[in-house]
């Protein structure tokens, strides 16, 4: 046969440059709309680095807090009475706050930086302003606690004062300590430069597990090993975001509800070969929460873990939600970037804020963190007041 004149050029098969469709399709239906830039395993932690130290990094300050999955599986989380300590606190700080030796504002709306008070040592009365305090500033990053360096029992007794811990569904725990969440990456981990293979970006504006019945309220992040900079945590005040709409539209989100669901979380932990240590389960909870002690209203929608509004069509939803969604992370005027530092304990109310993760260094320097989340009331919505 005569050589054609349009010669076909062979070229690289489509699997060599890319994984196989069947692993594509496969990755798109554990992940779904679900986005984790900071997943973890017993495989992305190189324990030899930590505990040893790499050619780069010294060993991991707090060995004892290295994560650890342990397949130990535990029943649904049961329901409970919240008690909310913000309402007896006495709205003039004087037990939190007389010793502080600094008091300062991060941003015109939201945020604070305290450094001079041991959160750990606090009265009765203290711990009560906290929750207060945290409730109207939305987050506040005490510096210099000892939170880290406390035997992990008290530390978990301390934020238990505040609700029952939760038990993360997938996430590793220091060795004996469940009720610990840690977010931690190894030292020489390549994860932020693997991730921007596939992705733009790494935010992931969520309010934490907001699929639970009773998701966390006044909420605990410590420091143990950061980079010496980047990592920081982006915070948004939702309380702030609601009172930025018209009051026409606040009218249109009231009544509404919306569906979170923790599924393909646990669809995304088992696809890397992590634990998942409780069935996956959905809520439904308003699309605009009141918080029980300030009685502010707050959008209670977050991308990573809120699917559908109930009683509206596919594509109204996904309409509805989008908006929100980009009206919390558009707003950089209601949002906070708080810098870490060793001894840093960040505490944010997970009811009136949304949060992300920044993964934005690539040096391979170790970050490992600790949160304590003591879960609070199943969210509830008052009426509309114009
Ligand atoms: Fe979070």
């Amino acid at each position: 046969m005569a050589p054609s004149l349009v010669e076909t050029i062979p070229v690289r098969p489509v699997e060599s440059i890319e994984p196989p469709t069947e692993q594509i399709a496969a990755k798109d239906k554990s992940q779904g709309t679900y986005k984790e830039a900071f997943a973890q395993s017993a495989h992305t932690t190189n324990y030899e680095a930590e505990l040893k130290g790499s050619a780069k990094h010294p060993p991991a300050a707090y060995p004892h807090y290295l994560p650890y999955w342990d397949n130990v599986t535990y029943p649904p989380l049961e329901p409970f009475e919240a008690y909310e300590h913000g309402k007896d606190a006495d709205p003039a700080f004087v037990n939190l706050l007389s010793g502080a030796a600094d008091v300062a504002d991060l941003t015109a709306n939201i945020g604070a930086e305290v450094k001079g008070v041991q959160i750990s040592k606090l009265s009765k009365a203290g711990k009560d302003e906290l929750a207060l305090f945290v409730a109207q500033k939305k987050v506040v990053a005490f510096r210099d606690q000892d939170l880290a360096d406390l035997p992990i029992q008290e530390a978990l007794d301390f934020a238990e004062y505040y609700g029952p811990s939760h038990i993360h569904q997938a996430s590793g725990a220091p060795k004996g300590f469940p009720k610990v969440h840690l977010v931690h990456r190894s030292a020489d981990d390549t994860t932020a430069r693997d991730y921007f293979q596939d992705r733009t970006n790494s935010i992931t504006w969520h309010t934490d597990v907001s699929f639970e019945m009773q998701p966390p309220g006044t909420t605990f992040l410590y420091l143990l090993d950061g980079p010496t900079a980047g990592g920081d945590t982006l915070f948004g005040n939702m309380a702030e975001a609601y009172n930025r709409l018209s009051p026409a539209f606040q009218q249109r989100l009231h009544g509404l509800k919306a569906l979170h669901s923790g599924h393909e979380q646990a669809a995304n932990a088992q696809a890397r070969h992590s634990i998942v240590r409780r069935e996956p389960v959905s809520n439904v909870h308003p699309i605009v929460r009141t918080h029980p002690a300030t009685g502010e209203k707050a959008l209670y929608v977050n991308p990573q873990f809120t699917r559908r509004i109930l009683g509206f069509k596919k594509e109204e939803s996904d309409n509805l939600l989008k908006f929100l969604y980009d009206h919390i992370a558009l707003c950089a005027d209601l949002q906070a970037r708080v810098k870490w530092e060793k001894r840093t304990v960040i505490c944010w109310d997970n009811r009136v804020t949304a949060h992300t993760a920044i993964l934005d260094w690539q040096d391979g320097q170790r970050r490992h963190s600790a949160r304590l989340t003591p879960q609070a009331e199943r969210p509830f919505e008052t009426a509309f007041q114009e």
